[in-house]
């Protein structure tokens, strides 16, 4: 079997983390057992283009209990988890990821899990899609699935302009992917890579958070319930205005950016903060970033800035600057949570990856018939993900009465 990973020795500890975290995916692990019975993706070969975590793993096994052959690279240079890698690997799945890979080898191996000619291509940031769109043109595979914000609007910009070729489930488009990845999975893993890569206390610091969508609220929902002081930054009226109802301080990025201790990005967009930003913030500002490339932050231009660069901790930088000030990065400005901690915790994973789960098993089932357009996965599966998970969670789910299924269909009944 072909595959490159960092250190085989490591497998031991990643299986163990592996199982910690498909003790708490029940969703995925549900649908894991049906997998297993009824082999839906018998035959099928599935390559994947995803953080290589813990939880990634549990979903590349239910695709392979489901018949799949399964091919994994990572969606990020920096989010590997090299034991996790070893562990797949030993388990007889080909994985081509190495934490802290730089860009040749990055697309090698996405090169590498192409290679094997995939009937489902499976992205995070759509990395593979473009590339089924550049190089490997000569692919066809049946369908795609995309798990971020970032790479549905890039798939749906392709689209858009006609170039798109092949049909895409956007996955982060089910209500139980980013109404809870995104918001909780984000809002504590931001904050679990910013205290692992600085240990600062965030009771009484200000935490500016550039990006009020699904994720930057989770950021800035978790760190006031830290005891911080929460700035955000916003382009859209509405969610600026959705921010300040929220309790927190709305302020543009040149105004916030004096008065931060801690920064987090979480836009998709470009340059967020950047050098007139920098200009203005206080020595010993923390910048990290949670949105998915590594561009929220003007790097570039910090760098420029500096006189010196210098390692502090493990995953935090400084920049020093001419006038005396520093500046702290987190994880080199890539994603914080996983770059500097381990990502989203299981349990929210768990539906996010049912959800990949089941966009495979769609596409294999509809997907001759299907146009290249963006598809989101039919709204029962969302609640039949909720459901089980809300089971699972010991929740009680109240049901209409017939009475009220009569009264919200009807129009002439009165007060
Ligand atoms: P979203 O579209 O819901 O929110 C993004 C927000 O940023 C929007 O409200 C937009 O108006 C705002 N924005 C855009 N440009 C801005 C600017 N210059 N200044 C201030 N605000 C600006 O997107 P979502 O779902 O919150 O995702 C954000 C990013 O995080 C994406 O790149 C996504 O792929 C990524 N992501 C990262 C995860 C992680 O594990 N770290 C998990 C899920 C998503």
């Amino acid at each position: 079997m072909d595959f490159d990973i960092a250190d085989p020795a490591l497998a031991g500890a990643g299986a163990r983390r592996i199982a910690w975290a498909g003790r708490r995916m029940p969703v995925l692990e549900s649908l894991r057992e049906r997998f297993r019975a009824e082999r839906p993706l018998e035959g099928r070969t599935v390559a994947a283009c995803l953080h290589v975590t813990a939880e990634t793993a549990n979903l590349m096994l239910a695709l392979r209990d489901g018949g799949a052959k399964v091919l994994l690279c990572a969606s990020n240079p920096l989010s590997t988890q090299d034991d996790v890698a070893a562990a797949l690997v030993e388990d007889g799945i080909p994985v081509f990821a190495v934490r802290g890979e730089d860009p040749d080898r990055y697309y090698r191996h996405i090169h590498a899990v192409l290679d094997a000619e995939p009937d489902v291509t499976m992205d995070d940031g759509a990395d593979l899609a473009t590339i089924l769109h550049t190089e490997r043109t000569e692919l066809n595979p049946v369908g795609s699935t995309e798990e971020t914000t970032t790479g549905v609007i890039r798939l749906r910009a392709m689209a858009n302009d006609g170039t798109l070729r092949l049909p895409v489930v956007a996955v982060n488009d089910s209500a139980t992917k980013h109404l809870f990845d995104n918001r909780y999975g984000t809002g504590q893993s931001a904050i679990d890579g910013i205290l692992r890569a600085t240990n600062v206390l965030l009771a009484g610091s200000t935490v500016v958070v550039v990006g009020y969508g699904d994720c930057g609220r989770g950021v800035a929902d978790r760190s006031s319930g830290f005891g911080a002081k929460v700035v955000v930054v916003e382009v859209d009226p509405i969610r600026a205005l959705e921010a300040a109802m929220d309790g927190h301080q709305v302020l543009t990025a040149d105004d916030a950016a004096a008065t931060g201790d801690v920064f987090v990005t979480v836009t998709g967009n470009k340059h967020v903060l950047r050098g007139r930003h920098f200009e203005r913030m206080k020595d010993g500002a923390i910048l990290s970033n949670a949105g998915h490339f590594d561009i929220e932050l003007d790097l570039e231009a910090l760098a420029a800035m500096a006189v010196a660069r210098r390692p502090v901790r493990e995953n935090l930088e400084a920049f020093d600057l001419a006038d005396g000030r520093s500046l702290f990065v987190a994880a080199e400005g890539r994603l914080v949570n996983l770059g500097a901690a381990e990502g989203h915790p299981a349990d929210v994973m768990d539906m996010s990856f049912a959800n990949q789960a089941m966009a495979a098993e769609w596409l294999i089932v509809n997907g001759s018939g299907l146009k290249p357009a963006i598809y989101t996965l039919p709204e029962h599966l969302d609640a039949e993900v909720a459901t089980i998970k809300l089971a699972t969670m010991g929740c009680g789910l109240e049901q209409l009465t017939e009475e009220q299924k009569r009264y919200l269909a009807s129009w002439n009944e009165g007060t």
